[in-house]
């Protein structure tokens, strides 16, 4: 028989609980132990991976569209959308549910019949806000619809540079400069993952055009890309931390991007350590070897020539370590993104939606991007007018939004469809040119009930003329619709437009534009008109914004973010070769053009800066029904660059103003670049102090041949403003010489 002693008994009492303590904590640590929330990201996701067959992983990285396309149907339990990729049930592996993407949820061929949602303004009437508060609310509506619809993941964060302003997606991206793209892109893929989304920036990268799309080369130095597009993406990974990247169709310097070692691997996966996947565009992968290359899926498989990443991968991975390896690596991001988001612990869960709040968004965002860009003799806002023309743009049923896989039908239904000729999906489906029922008529006569308005459909510049003679105010609307896979051909108003404007000014002195449009137009009858409003495509809620601005309910708060040039002869590429012409897939071998971006990192404004060019209206134009004055710079320098400045508004009225911050010379150059803003609601009389500390990248170049940014010692020049062209005088501040890591 065993015998205690005395001094044992504690010990032993002291041992019971503590056993007993690590029973019931083992009861409640959950059986698949990924599912310990305790652990981080990278944990999870390799504990999920240890416990999956090749067979799963394989699963993992190919995907088909979500939707019936070139007579594939998708597998069951897809909802209806862009792209489905399977769960795997015995693992609590959910299917990846996923759907475009940047102004809502979209329904691609009405998959999901009548399924409408917010529909939000163009990307670039969000850049247009310069207001970062509501690029994130923008993506908490994006995020909030797409979960409450089954989603986890939103193919919405384009960020492409407009370095082309005839791209027929430029009205998907958030403009010119990379600051301003990278910073806003960032803040709207946190709002959509903070719902449990994942969001995907797009498309990686220098994919700035639709021409020739799919086989296109784009040829520029790599600390040039570094300096400009490649930083815009840098940028909003930084700021949105997005669990996945989707790589482009186009080449860059000879090799398409979804098998682009030096964008994948060295700048991405390498010098910016991105944790999360690289899915392809839909049918944007060449072959197998992508793997090694960098991709981690391939997206819309059937779009392809083959499922590259299906049986093929498989094959590899079992004969070859290096295809194991990445198997392993490009399961382990997929996973950790889905973790990192809470796309596993807190799977979508199909519930009403609050439309009515989202709308307001939708408003709200219209209203801030509108610009103002001219408004001759103070005519803007509309005052005692009693009889008011409007004129052309479908006003009086809709507003006009953007075409492609990006187009989001409103919770009303489309106002008006009408198919474009001659511009289709791939598998023959023709686009759409949509107006949102959302009518600016409607609008205006409930904000102006004592006027009367007269009405004309612009078709006939001598009509139209006619209807404005005897108005107060002649107001025209006019529109440039825009689509995915085929560019502008010019920068002009299509459809005799232009005709009818120079019409209705020559009747009218007192006539307003309205711009519905897709990015730059140029204007040969800009200085007969006395106001014009840049309303880009204002979303579900257009036509009230558009309505609030014209008559001051709302104060514009709009700046350009691109360049207005005057003609495309101020461009780096005045010619476009087949713009115009829809992008269609080549057959292999076909030859494939190069566009030599000559003009490096100058893109837009600082191209202006660099050639002495005066565009139309600069980067960060914008009017307002008041003004403000900008003063007392103060710089301080060393290692770390900051300003400091005061902001007035010495108007009449509240208003909003974007002060925008620029370099104009380093050590070595004259140069422009936007260093940093804010957005300032000030009351009349009411002046704010402004503190902006200086990302130093916005100060340096890169070299390719050190893998660094290289910030020169000595003064640098740096003026605020309200534009790129409306500079205050420079201050000087001297910098310490600095290399950075990418
Ligand atoms: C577009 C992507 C989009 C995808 C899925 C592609 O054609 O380039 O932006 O996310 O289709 O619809």
């Amino acid at each position: 028989m065993a015998v205690c002693s005395l001094a044992a008994v504690p010990m032993l009492l002291a041992a019971v609980p503590a056993a007993a303590q690590e029973r019931a904590a083992s009861a409640k640590r959950p059986v698949q132990p990924w599912m310990d929330r305790t652990l981080d990201p990278d944990r999870r996701a390799a504990l999920l991976r240890a416990a999956m067959t090749l067979e799963e992983k394989i699963t993992l990285l190919h995907g088909q569209m979500g939707r019936t396309r070139l007579g594939v149907a998708p597998p069951a339990g897809a909802l209806g959308s862009a792209g489905y990729v399977p769960g795997i049930p015995r693992l609590g592996i959910p299917a990846l549910q996923e759907t475009d993407a940047g102004v809502g949820v979209t329904n691609p061929d009405n998959a999901r019949p009548g399924d409408g949602a917010t529909a939000l303004p163009s990307s670039l009437a969000t850049a247009a806000t310069w207001n970062r508060n509501l690029a994130y609310q923008n993506g908490l509506v994006l995020g909030d619809e797409a979960w409450r619809k089954g989603f986890n993941v939103m193919l919405a964060g384009g960020v492409n540079l407009l370095r082309e302003p005839r791209s027929g997606r430029n009205f998907e991206y958030l403009g010119e400069d990379p600051l301003l793209a990278g910073t806003l892109g960032g803040d709207i893929i946190r709002g959509v993952q903070s719902k449990g989304v994942v969001s995907t920036v797009k498309h990686f990268a220098v994919n700035d055009q639709e021409t020739d799309r799919y086989s296109a080369n784009f040829q520029i130095d790599k600390g040039a890309a570094r300096e400009s597009d490649l930083l815009a993406f840098q940028l909003a990974i930084e700021g949105g931390k997005p669990g996945s990247v989707m790589c482009a169709y186009n080449r860059v310097n000879g090799t398409y991007t979804c098998e682009n070692d030096w964008l994948l691997n060295q700048v991405l996966k390498k010098d910016w350590a991105y944790p999360g996947w690289v899915m392809s565009d839909w049918g944007a992968v060449h072959g197998v070897e992508a793997a090694l290359l960098g991709l981690d899926q391939q997206s819309g498989e059937q779009l392809d020539d083959a499922v590259w990443f299906g049986d093929r991968l498989a094959e590899k991975a079992r004969s070859d370590p290096r295809y194991r390896a990445r198997v392993d690596d490009m399961v382990q991001r997929i996973l950790r993104s889905l973790f990192s988001v809470g796309a596993i612990d807190r799977p979508p869960v199909k519930s009403a939606i609050d439309y009515a709040a989202n709308a307001t968004v939708s408003r709200h965002v219209a209203e801030e991007g509108i610009v103002l860009l001219k408004n001759a003799d103070g005519l803007l806002p509309l005052k005692g007018v009693r009889h008011i023309a409007v004129i052309g743009g479908m006003a009086e049923f809709g507003v006009l939004a953007g075409g492609g896989s990006s187009y989001t039908a409103a919770i009303e239904g489309p106002g008006i469809q009408i198919p474009a000729m001659g511009v289709t999906a791939t598998g023959g489906v023709p686009r759409v040119v949509i107006y949102h029922p959302s009518s600016p008529v409607a609008a205006l006569r409930q904000a102006l009930p004592n006027a009367t308005f007269h009405l004309n459909d612009g078709s006939y510049p001598s009509a139209a003329a006619g209807v404005a003679r005897d108005a107060d105010v002649a107001i025209v609307f006019v529109t440039q619709w825009a689509t995915e896979s085929r560019d502008l051909v010019d920068l002009s108003l299509p459809n005799g437009q232009e005709a009818t404007i120079a019409a209705v000014a020559a009747a009218n002195p007192n006539t307003v534009v309205v711009l519905e449009h897709a990015g730059p137009i140029t204007m040969p009858w800009l200085d007969k008109v006395r106001g014009v409003l840049a309303a880009w495509y204002p979303g579900g809620r257009g036509g009230e914004a558009i309505a609030n601005i014209l008559t001051g309910r709302v104060n514009p708060s709009g700046r350009l973010p691109v360049t207005f040039p005057a003609d495309l002869e101020q461009h780096p590429r005045p010619e476009l070769k087949s713009a115009g012409q829809p992008a269609v897939r080549p057959k292999p071998g076909t030859p494939f053009q190069t566009i030599n971006y000559a003009e490096g990192s100058d893109v837009g404004y600082r191209w202006f800066a660099r050639e002495g060019l005066k565009p139309l209206f600069p980067f960060g134009h914008g009017l307002s029904y008041t003004s403000f004055s900008h003063s007392n710079l103060r710089l301080h320098g060393g290692r770390s660059v900051s300003a400091t400045f005061d902001v007035t508004n010495i108007g009449s009225v509240e208003g909003q103003d974007v002060p925008q911050l620029y370099l104009t010379a380093t050590p070595e150059k004259s140069v422009r670049r936007l260093l940093g803003f804010e957005k300032v609601r000030l009351a009349p009389g009411e002046s704010r102090q402004v503190t902006i500390k200086i990302d130093p990248r916005l100060l340096a170049s890169y070299s390719e041949n050190q893998n660094e940014w290289l910030i020169a010692g000595g003064s640098y020049f740096i003026a605020v403003g309200s534009s790129a062209d409306g500079l205050q005088p420079s201050e000087k501040v001297k910098v310490d010489r600095l290399m950075l890591h990418p």
